[in-house]
């Protein structure tokens, strides 16, 4: 299996990508490192240790890491995902605890420790632990087999601005760190995640599955869904974060381009888009596949088959 540290900022859609990786004998879950995002770094560290255990997967070790942006103040997203950052499930504190060590030293240590380009980065949130990683550690960089990413879009526009997406939007600067720093990226943008909607059907499909993680993440979503109901009256909300994990299982559901991406630091009304070349006109450097398209069936398959058997 191919080995992965997932970063990640739970998140209801986080816990649906976590959760997928784990039921996935293609993938093996190293460590979660857990970063502040959608809600502060002391829930998102305890969310992603809940979701270990309702999981059964409490052998998995999940470190805290940065507590803010690289330079700005945190912005955090409780409008979407609840108070919490997991509404919808109970908050409970886990048996096996957080461990000692920073998110940042577990991603370098198990960068130098593992032969070379056998890991994958899957970052979920904002950008701010790799970036870290890469700025101590430059030796690392080189090391990292690729970054499968969630952040961004072009078409689509943004989610926390017209112009930004969340996790971009929040750590610009170690964006653009981890766009330039030469790793292989596959980025999940908004133009696909909001193809990705858990409709009714589905998520009443996934809680028939009847096992502990299914029936938690189907009321997770019903939870996350009201956000996009509401405002915008779509059957069911993005699943933006377990795209990540799907396309390392069969990337074949996914269309994209190879292209530049650059971030926008500078601007205050565009802070934080991503300036996707998607018709190379410009000549520059192509440093990230972008995924635009998805078969959103295919993918609902996979999905509930897979927490099926967790
Ligand atoms: C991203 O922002 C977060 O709220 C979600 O978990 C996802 O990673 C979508 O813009
Ligand atoms: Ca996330």
């Amino acid at each position: 299996p191919r080995k992965i540290i997932i970063d990640t900022d739970p998140g209801q859609d986080d816990a649906a990508a976590i959760m997928l990786a784990f039921a996935s004998p293609e993938l093996e879950v190293l460590g979660i490192t857990a970063v502040a995002g959608n809600v502060p770094l002391s829930r998102t560290a305890l969310n992603a240790r809940i979701v270990a255990e309702i999981s059964g997967r409490s052998d998995i070790p999940v470190y805290a890491g940065a507590e803010a942006p690289l330079k700005r103040k945190l912005v955090t997203a409780e409008h979407v995902h609840g108070k919490t950052g997991l509404d919808g499930v109970d908050i409970f504190e886990p048996a096996r605890p957080l461990e000692q060590a920073h998110a940042v030293d577990f991603i370098i240590e198990t960068l130098r420790t593992n032969p070379e380009k056998t890991i994958t980065l899957c970052p979920l949130g904002p950008l701010t632990n790799i970036a870290m990683a890469f700025e101590r550690a430059p030796d690392t960089i080189a090391r990292v087999a690729q970054i499968v990413l969630m952040g961004g879009g072009f078409f689509e526009g943004g989610n926390i601005t017209p112009a930004a997406e969340f996790n971009i939007y929040v750590d610009p600067e170690s964006a653009k760190i981890v766009f330039a720093a030469g790793v292989p990226i596959t980025m999940m943008p908004l133009d696909v995640t909001h193809k990705v909607l858990t409709t009714r059907t589905r998520v009443d499909r996934l809680r028939a599955n009847g096992n502990r993680a299914s029936l938690e993440m189907a009321s997770m979503l019903e939870f996350f869904e009201r956000y996009d109901e509401q405002k915008y009256g779509t059957d069911g909300g993005p699943l933006h974060d377990p795209t990540v994990i799907a396309w390392l299982i069969d990337p074949e559901m996914f269309t994209g381009r190879n292209c530049n991406v650059e971030i926008e630091t500078g601007s205050e009304l565009t802070l934080g888009a991503t300036v996707v070349d998607w018709w190379k006109v410009t000549g520059r450097k192509e440093n990230a596949l972008v995924i635009g398209d998805v078969d959103a069936d295919r993918f609902f398959d996979l999905f509930i088959e897979r927490l099926g058997r967790l």
